[in-house]
C-alpha cells in the first residue's frame, strides 16, 4: 500500500467522523404501524428504535413543547417563546410556584418474570433498544422498578424461595433461575444505561405452601397462624433473606411493600397466588414481626403498606398508621388504579394525606386490558394511553407522589400468565418476528417520565375556567433544578386554544390538538 492510499484512507476515515451519524445526531423518528385499533404504534427490531435527545432546558425566555397524538405524533419537539400578553383571551392556566406540594418519588414499570423473559426473547441489539427506550437520556428515564418477590401471577410457574416444608431457619432459601438469569441481569443493565438513581422495590405475592393457611402456593390463603409467631417471624424473615440474596449481586432495594394485594380482588382467579391480610392484621405483622426485622437488618430499605385498591383509604391507613409504633416503620402508601373510576380521589387519597401528611402515596400498580378477554392487548389503542394520562393527572393533583406501570413487557397475548389473567402493557414484543412494539401508553407514560424527576415538586395552577367537565386535564411541578414542567392532556375530540402563564416569564399561547397530550418545559431565569 502505497503513501498516497494511506493518506486517502486516512482523509476517508476522517470524512466518516465527520458525517453525521443517525444515532448520534440526535432523536430518531418512529416507524409507525396501524393495527387498526385508531392510533400506530411505533416499530422497534434489532438495528432501529426510535428516540428522544436527551434533555436540554431552553434558553431562558422560550420554552420547549414536547406533544404526543392519537393523530400520529410521538414525543414530537418543537420550541417557542414567550409573549408578554396574548391576543386570544381564553382558557388561561396560571402558575403560582409559591404554593408547593407533595415532593415527587417518579415513575416507572415492574420488572415481573413474565417482562424479563419477553425481554430476554429478543437478540441483543433488540434488548438494548427496548431497555434503552425505558431507561436511557434517550428514552423516557424511568426511574422506578418494581420487582415482584418469587412469582406473581405473571411468572410461568408458581414457585417460592423455600418450598422445603418447616425450614424456620430458612436455610434452604433460594433464587431462582428467574432472579438469577433473567431479573438481576436486566436490572444490571438498566442501571447502567440509566443516568438518574433507579429506586427499586418489590412485593411478595406469596408465601411458600407450608406457611400458608391452605397448604399451597397457589390461590387465596392467610399466612399460618398470628402476628409474634413462627410462621409470621419466619415469614419477616423470608424478606430479609431476599434483600440479602439480591445484594450478594449488588441489587439494591429502595422500599418493599408488605403484601400486594392483601384483599386481593374478588375478581382475581381462583388460583391467583396471594396472602390475604386485614388492615389489623398487617399493623400487628409490621409491629411485631416486619418492621422490627427490617430495622435490625443492614438494609436501609423503607416499608410501604397496603399495595392494594385506594377504596380501602383512608381506613387502612388509619388501623395501621393510626398505630404510633407501626407508623414508625412506614414511609408510605402504595395504591393500585384498577377500582378508581368507583372511588373519588378526594374522599381516598387526599383524605389520607390530610390525615398522614408525614407518609407519601404512591401508585405501585396500573395496567389496561384487565378483565377484556378477548382484548387483553390492543395494538395502537390510543384510549388506554389517554386512561394512564388521566390517572396520572388525576392523583398527582391529590398529592401522589410517582406512579408505576404493570409489566414494562408482555407478548402478543399479553403474557405469559400462568392463571392466564392476560392484559396490555406499554411494549409488546413478537418474538418470532425479533420486533417490539411501543404502544400509546408507553408516550403517555413517557411525557411525565422523562421531564419529571424525582425530587420535582408540584406547584400550584390556576384555571380561568370553572367547569364541571374540564376538557384539560393539567399538572404542574418545579424540578430540583428549577425548571418548571406542564403537562396538559385533551382526551376531546376538538382542538383547544389555550394560555399559559407564569408571573415572571410572560404568557405562552398555545392549543391542546385534539386526543393529544403535551409537555412544557422551560427556565425561569
Ligand atoms: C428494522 O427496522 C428498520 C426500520 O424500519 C428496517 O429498515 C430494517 O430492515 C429492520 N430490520 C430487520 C432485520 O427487519
Ligand atoms: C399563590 O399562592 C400563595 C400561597 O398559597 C398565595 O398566598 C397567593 O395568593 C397565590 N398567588 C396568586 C396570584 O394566586
Ligand atoms: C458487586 O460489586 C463489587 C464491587 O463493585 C464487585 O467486586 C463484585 O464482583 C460485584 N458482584 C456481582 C455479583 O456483580
Ligand atoms: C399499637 O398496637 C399494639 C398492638 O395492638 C398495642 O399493644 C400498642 O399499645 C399500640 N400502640 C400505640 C401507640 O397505639
Amino acid at each position: 500500500m502505497g503513501a498516497l492510499s494511506i493518506l486517502g484512507w486516512l482523509l476517508l476515515l476522517l470524512l466518516l467522523l465527520l458525517m453525521p451519524v443517525p444515532w448520534a445526531a440526535g432523536a430518531r423518528p418512529c416507524i409507525p404501524r396501524d393495527f387498526g385499533h385508531g392510533s400506530i404504534v411505533c416499530v422497534c427490531n434489532a438495528t432501529y428504535c426510535d428516540t428522544l435527545d436527551p434533555l436540554v432546558l431552553p434558553p431562558p425566555g422560550s420554552y420547549v413543547k414536547y406533544e404526543s397524538s392519537k393523530a400520529g405524533k410521538r414525543l414530537e419537539r418543537s420550541e417557542g417563546k414567550f409573549q408578554h400578553s396574548l391576543h386570544t383571551p381564553g382558557l388561561l392556566l396560571t402558575l403560582n410556584i409559591t404554593t408547593l406540594y407533595q415532593s415527587m418519588k417518579g415513575f416507572g414499570g415492574s420488572l415481573s418474570d413474565s417482562a424479563a423473559m419477553n425481554i430476554l426473547r429478543l437478540s441483543r441489539p433488540a434488548q438494548d433498544n427496548l431497555l434503552r427506550s425505558y431507561f436511557s437520556a434517550c428514552g423516557i428515564e424511568y426511574n422506578l422498578i418494581r420487582v415482584p418477590m418469587a412469582c406473581s401471577d405473571f411468572s410461568v410457574r408458581p414457585y417460592s424461595y423455600d418450598d422445603i416444608p418447616h425450614d424456620y431457619e430458612l436455610k434452604h432459601f433460594r433464587l431462582m433461575d428467574e432472579d438469577v438469569k433473567m431479573k438481576i441481569p436486566v436490572l444490571h443493565r438498566a442501571l447502567a444505561m440509566s443516568k438518574r438513581p433507579l429506586l427499586l422495590f418489590a412485593s411478595p405475592w406469596t408465601a411458600p405452601g407450608w406457611m400458608r393457611s391452605n397448604g399451597d402456593i397457589r390461590g387465596k390463603g392467610t399466612l399460618k397462624g398470628q402476628a409474634g409467631d413462627k410462621y409470621h417471624q419466619t415469614w419477616a424473615n423470608y424478606f430479609i433473606k431476599f434483600l440479602d440474596e439480591y445484594a450478594k449481586h449488588n441489587v439494591t432495594f429502595w422500599a418493599v411493600t408488605a403484601q400486594n394485594e392483601p384483599l386481593a380482588g374478588l375478581l382475581t382467579p381462583p388460583e391467583f397466588p396471594t396472602i390475604v391480610f386485614t388492615a389489623a392484621q398487617q399493623r400487628d405483622f409490621i409491629l411485631r414481626d416486619l418492621g422490627p426485622a427490617l430495622a435490625r437488618s443492614p438494609h436501609r430499605t423503607r416499608l410501604l403498606i397496603l399495595d392494594d385498591q385506594r377504596i380501602h383509604l383512608p381506613h387502612w391507613a388509619k388501623v395501621v398508621l393510626g398505630n404510633a409504633t407501626a407508623a414508625r416503620y412506614v414511609a408510605g402508601l402504595a395504591v393500585h388504579w384498577y377500582m378508581d373510576p368507583i372511588v373519588p380521589p378526594g374522599c381516598s387519597l387526599e383524605a389520607t394525606h390530610k390525615l398522614f401528611p408525614d407518609h407519601f402515596l404512591l401508585y405501585t400498580e396500573a395496567c389496561s386490558g384487565v378483565f377484556s378477554f378477548r382484548f387483553a392487548v390492543s395494538l395502537g389503542c390510543w384510549e388506554r394511553g389517554d386512561q394512564y394520562s388521566h390517572s396520572i393527572l388525576t392523583v398527582l393533583n391529590h398529592f401522589v407522589a410517582g406512579w408505576t406501570d404493570w409489566n414494562l413487557v408482555l407478548d402478543l397475548e399479553g403474557g405469559p400468565n400462568w392463571v392466564k389473567n392476560f392484559v396490555d402493557s406499554p411494549v409488546i414484543v413478537d418474538g418470532s418476528k425479533d420486533v417490539f412494539y411501543k404502544q400509546p401508553m408507553f408516550y403517555h407514560l413517557g411525557h411525565f417520565s422523562k421531564f419529571i424527576p424525582e425530587g420535582s415538586r408540584r406547584v400550584g395552577l390556576h384555571s380561568s375556567r370553572r367547569c364541571l367537565l374540564c376538557q384539560l386535564e393539567h399538572v404542574a411541578v418545579l424540578r430540583p433544578d428549577g425548571a418548571l414542567v406542564l403537562v396538559v392532556l385533551n382526551r376531546f375530540g376538538w382542538d383547544v386554544p389555550f394560555g399559559i402563564r407564569d408571573p415572571t416569564m410572560g404568557f405562552i399561547e398555545t392549543v391542546a390538538l385534539a386526543h393529544s397530550i403535551q409537555t412544557y418545559l422551560w427556565r425561569q431565569q
